[in-house]
């Protein structure tokens, strides 16, 4: 099986590489990628600090400890009972689970863009056809659905999709996502959901879990980006098909026991205690509304950058009018005197386009200066200061 980047992750590598003091533990660019929520310190989740009396042996249950599983699903709104949540190492382990119980060698599946590169990548490595649909920006950055029906057939096990979406910020309605399932339904494929970004809508609604909608809907997410825990390695699945749950069950005893770290899961237990929890993302959502004004602001009146407001995630995908190549455009922005980090639409598969994150971890004044970068670049441009081409070395050309 050979893993191959679609260059999302080689891009994260590059501005990690650039742009974070790894013996300051600090970013040193202004990062404007952030779709994490306030980082809550061990001392804010739990006062008390860690039970000296806990035991750090092996976990008790081969699905997690059970009061997790039940704070998961009311914290969640899951329509289901303990046994129908799978704990896991995060939602990327989650998504690998499902992926690979999921799909054969030979089977199709239909997958999302732009949107989070995993399905694509284990698609390729298990020789899976991944068909691609494209979200389109003047849909509101949906997808159509007639056309994923015309992609759909007996060979199509799996569909993939991201919502509230990386990197867009859009939504589905429930009546959208049982369109979807409906045409899982009807060749019998399961719909992987990721949902690591429910929660941080932008309504204060909610977004709609597969798992409440569909028999083989299989809802996956974690604490990385609700909470900004993504240093705890602790996520879940769910969904009502139990037969699967124990597939992924069995197949996570090859990659990491049935164990979980008995410390992340008292961690993730007080921080998923519901009134705690509501009142953490309170806490987020209202610190994030600070980024996002600014934001909107600068793009209501912006020349070059335009976007479809996003409706959730604290990311967005604007498109730029400037001829240079977005991988390009972002290598040199990363550099002095910009040190601005944004991700390369191309990187999504959508070229003249770039992620703008502006999660509440970063403050107000990073945001505003990374802003004021862009626009001092674009001047820059404008003023054949820049001249296109990858003059700039990265690891993808090096
Ligand atoms: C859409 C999406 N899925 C999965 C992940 C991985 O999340 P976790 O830390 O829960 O494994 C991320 C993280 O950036 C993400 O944006």
């Amino acid at each position: 099986m050979e893993i191959q980047s679609q260059k999302l992750s080689d891009f994260f590598n590059v501005g990690r590489d650039r742009g974070w003091d790894i013996e300051k533990q600090r970013w040193t660019v202004h990062m404007l990628i952030n779709p994490e929520g306030l980082t809550f310190t061990l001392g804010e989740i739990l006062p008390g600090g860690i039970p000296l009396d806990l035991r750090l042996e092996k976990s008790g249950s081969r699905y997690g400890y059970p009061p997790l599983r039940e704070a998961i699903i009311r914290t969640q709104q899951y329509d289901l009972p303990v046994e129908n949540v799978l704990v896991t190492s995060g939602t990327q382990h989650s998504n690998f689970l499902a992926l690979m119980v999921a799909l054969r060698e030979g089977d199709e599946a239909i997958v999302e863009i732009p949107s989070w590169e995993q399905p694509r990548v284990l698609c390729q490595a298990l020789n899976v056809n991944a068909k691609i649909i494209r979200r389109r920006p003047e849909l509101g950055w949906k997808f159509d659905l007639d056309e994923m029906a015309s992609m759909a057939s007996p060979k199509v096990k799996v569909i993939y999709i991201c919502h509230p979406n990386n990197p867009t910020g859009a939504v589905l309605t429930a009546d959208e996502l049982k369109a979807v399932c409906e045409i899982a339904g009807r060749h019998g494929a399961y719909v992987i959901s990721d949902e690591i970004y429910k929660g941080l809508e932008w309504t204060g609604k909610p977004t709609p879990s597969v798992a409440n909608h569909y028999e083989r809907g299989v809802s996956t997410s974690s604490l990385s980006k609700t909470l900004g825990m993504g240093g705890l390695r602790l996520g879940w699945l769910a969904t009502q098909d139990r037969g699967f749950l124990e597939r992924c069950m069995e197949f996570k005893y090859y990659i990491s026991l049935h164990q979980q770290s008995r410390l992340d899961e008292t961690v993730a237990f007080a921080a998923l205690q519901p009134s705690r929890y509501r009142e953490l993302i309170d806490r987020t959502m209202k610190a994030a509304r600070v980024n996002f004004a600014i934001v909107s602001e600068w793009m209501a009146t912006h020349g070059t950058f335009h976007w479809v407001a996003p409706q959730g995630a604290f990311l967005s995908f604007p498109r730029y009018d400037l001829g240079i190549p977005s991988w390009d455009m972002c290598l040199r922005l990363l550099d002095a005197p910009y040190r601005t980090y944004l991700v390369p639409g191309s990187c999504y598969g959508y070229e003249g386009y770039v992620r703008l994150g502006f999660g509440p971890g970063t403050p107000a004044e990073t945001i505003r200066a990374g802003l004021d970068q862009i626009d001092r670049f674009v001047a820059d441009f404008k003023a054949g200061k820049i001249t296109a081409g990858p003059a700039v070395t990265s690891r993808r050309s090096a």
